[in-house]
């Protein structure tokens, strides 16, 4: 069978990196997660005090951006790439609420899209991979030959994402997990540079009320008819 490229592009909190580990477990593609590398380069604007209380100044992370050097590197057998600030695994430190609310204001600009688009496509070059993203159909793999969006309800995303956050963070409540999902949503769609919209050949997976088995076989079946 031919290796294809597989973008998954959605709304925050929908499970696409859930169904992108899975999928390229099954088919034993690389899978990149581009969230993560926008949270690194976020991290690494906190560290470098770009951020007054959650203000970003813009010309202070733009300044240093060549000074950011992003890659995946895979954890012992898996396919599953863990994300490196400058030589250290920052895995740990960007999925805090912390990362979570300023990590679009990151997203927005230009000059970091570019650089890690760039990234992105690199990676992509052989094919057999799996990127999950909000711009993956429509910018970073406008040929890819699966284009899934994924989508369910707010309050229900919320949900899934309290779930997970409140192991490690429990003093986060639900109300502020969906304020976070909301406003993400909201700055992703309306920004200027690789807003978050469906690519035109993309298929729509709104999983409210799809369980993961459900929804993984249908994804497969889409994945095998490619293939
Ligand atoms: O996927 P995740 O929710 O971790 O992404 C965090 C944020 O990174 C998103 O809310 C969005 O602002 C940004 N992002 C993006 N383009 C991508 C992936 C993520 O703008 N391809």
């Amino acid at each position: 069978s031919k290796k294809i490229c597989i973008a998954i592009d959605g709304h925050s909190s929908t499970g696409k990196s859930t169904v992108a580990k899975q999928l390229a477990k099954k088919f034993n593609y690389i899978y990149v997660d581009t969230g993560a590398m926008y949270r690194a380069v976020t991290f690494f604007a906190m560290k470098n005090k770009c951020f007054n209380e959650n203000n970003l100044n813009e010309s202070c992370l733009g300044s240093k951006l060549d000074e950011i050097h992003i890659e995946f590197k895979q954890e012992n057998s898996s396919r599953l790439g863990e994300v490196y600030l400058n030589g250290e695994n920052v895995e740990a430190f960007i999925r805090s609420m912390e990362v979570s609310n300023k990590v679009s204001q990151v997203a927005k600009l230009e000059e970091v899209r570019k650089k890690l688009v760039e990234i992105q496509q690199q990676m992509g070059k052989k094919k057999g991979i799996v990127m999950d993203g909000r711009d993956i159909g429509t910018v970073v793999f406008p040929d890819a030959e699966l284009k899934l969006f994924m989508t369910a309800s707010a309050h229900i995303r919320a949900k899934r994402r309290f779930n997970e956050i409140k192991i490690n963070q429990p003093e986060v409540s639900f109300d502020e997990v969906l304020a976070n999902v909301k406003e993400r949503d909201e700055i992703d769609s309306n920004r200027r540079h690789s807003p978050l919209k469906m690519a035109d050949d993309a298929i729509k997976i709104d999983n409210s009320n799809l369980s993961e088995d459900e929804q993984l076989k249908k994804i497969v079946q889409l994945v095998q008819e490619k293939i």
